[in-house]
């Protein structure tokens, strides 16, 4: 029993062996155009849609309910980050705190988050580069721009496959960035920040049309679906808080510079900086985008949309502008694919070093980058990008990710309790009401998310704890403390 709570002794970056290190090329204003690469994507840009479908002009307390929690467990990632800056994020911060099996479920939700990000944010990006195309006269195949659908519902036992269908540019785009990843990491960076600026500039585009149209009788009626979360025939969970469980993807991104730790050149101070600083700018853009956004037009114009935002200005007279905030979505889109599929890659390289994960997945290329895992992670997320639909993945990265955001809340209360003179760089502000507040947040929003949902994680990760009886207990053997 002891042996399933062993705890990690953190290897610094500097001591691993040559072919599982990285190299340090990071500073501040990449993690944080890294930060706001990540966070700023297909929730503002597409999930306002499906947020407003659930709560109407209410999604507006969606976005602040899912900011707030967002706000606390940013605090809790900023303190870890910086106390044990080695890759890996929350699994790495869960093996060193709260034990080895503990660990095991956190990297498991990891992948899940990251990986359905990518698959998430591909098919976001499809809608927008889809709804370009058409603007340009160029109309693809109905059947090559979105997964195969469902009609009926589980409960009546009359779910059936309603049309065919595989999103090829959903899996095109991942193939793209994966391999500007393998082609090296600061290479990567300097994009990034260009497309990070792009992206800032089209969603100020969009606010500048769309303010002027402000009209309050749009926010009528205001919460439709009510304030709590309730589940329709199907399971799918209305109101303000059934969408904030939804909006929450909107959020997170900042968790993924955690993963830049062992490349960042000053880790301590600019992690912090990189967290705080892109998670406190990413709202501010987004109560201002998602205030234009419910003002201008009635929610139900565009809440059913694949790219919302382009059509709220066409519905205003706009499409010019409306056919140039596509094209810079589908350009800038990508960071965020960039950012997630950086952190997958990272956090099964450390899993893989670990013995979790098999240890020839963990090589590190010539270029100082793990290709193999990113080509692996990539083959992967693209099947699935391919063939769900948007909703459905971006609940299970949710899911994935708020289980994350509870764990390291819980390292930062543990590790106040059983080392409060441990050096930390960046202390959680009121921790004690701040990690709680995260935790109790993050559980009441997994709460609110879909029970297909709930029960997909729970058998996700029933499989990674099969996967660590049945190969890791034995492997996973280097560099740990008794509890
Ligand atoms: N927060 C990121 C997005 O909205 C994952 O795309």
């Amino acid at each position: 029993m002891r042996s399933l709570f062993r705890l990690k002794t953190i290897v610094a970056a500097e001591d691993q062996p040559e072919h599982h290190r990285l190299a340090r090329t990071l500073s501040w204003p990449h993690l944080v155009a890294m930060g706001v690469g990540a966070i700023v994507g297909t929730g503002i840009l597409t999930l306002i849609g499906v947020g407003a479908d659930r709560a109407g002009p209410a999604v507006l307390l969606s976005f602040a309910v899912a900011g707030a929690i967002c706000a606390c467990a940013a605090l809790c990632y900023a303190e870890m980050a910086t106390m044990i800056p080695a890759s890996g994020s929350a699994y790495t911060y869960s093996y060193a705190a709260l034990g080895e099996i503990i660990a095991c479920v956190v990297g498991w939700s990891l992948i899940l988050e990251y990986s359905l990000v990518v698959s998430t944010v591909a098919v976001g990006w499809s809608g927008y580069a889809v709804g370009f195309l058409k603007g340009l006269g160029v109309f693809l195949p109905d059947a090559l721009t979105h997964g195969p659908s469902l009609e009926g519902s589980w409960a009546n036992h009359d779910l059936h496959l309603a049309n065919l269908g595989v999103n090829v540019p959903a899996m095109l785009i991942i193939a793209v960035v994966a391999g500007m990843l393998m082609l090296g990491t600061r290479e990567s960076a300097r994009v990034n920040t260009a497309l990070v600026v792009l992206k800032i500039a089209t969603l100020s585009l969009f606010v500048a049309v769309a303010l002027p149209h402000f009209d309050a009788a749009n926010l009528h009626p205001f919460a439709p679906n009510g304030f709590g979360s309730v589940a329709d025939d199907h399971g799918v969970k209305y109101g303000v808080m059934g969408a904030a469980a939804i909006i929450f993807f909107a959020f997170y991104g900042f968790d993924a510079i955690s993963t830049a730790a062992e490349e960042a050149k000053n880790p301590e101070r600019d992690l912090a900086i990189g967290i705080v600083g892109s998670m406190l700018a990413c709202t501010l853009i987004y109560v201002i985008v998602a205030a234009a956004a419910v003002g201008a037009v009635h929610y139900t114009v565009f809440s059913k949309s694949a790219e919302p935002l382009a059509l709220i200005l066409r519905s205003l007279g706009s499409a010019r502008v409306a056919t140039v905030v596509a094209a810079a979505a589908a350009i800038a889109l990508p960071t965020v694919l960039l950012a997630f599929l950086y952190g997958q890659s990272r956090i099964f390289l450390v899993m893989a070093r670990d013995g979790f994960l098999p240890p020839a997945l963990a090589k590190v290329s010539a270029r100082g980058t793990p290709a193999r895992i990113t080509a692996v992670t990539a083959v992967f997320v693209a099947i699935l990008a391919g063939l769900l639909p948007l909703d459905v993945i971006a609940s299970l990265a949710n899911a994935g990710t708020l289980c994350a955001f509870v764990a390291v809340a819980a390292c930062v209360l543990v590790l106040r309790r059983r080392s409060p003179e441990a050096k930390r760089p960046f202390r959680t502000p009121v921790a004690w009401v701040v990690a709680p507040a995260a935790i109790l947040g993050c559980v009441y929003l997994f709460i609110s998310l879909q029970v297909v949902t709930q029960v997909s994680f729970l058998i996700w990760n029933g499989v990674g704890l099969l996967v660590y009886f049945l190969y890791a207990r034995a492997r996973a053997v280097e560099g740990r403390t008794a509890p």
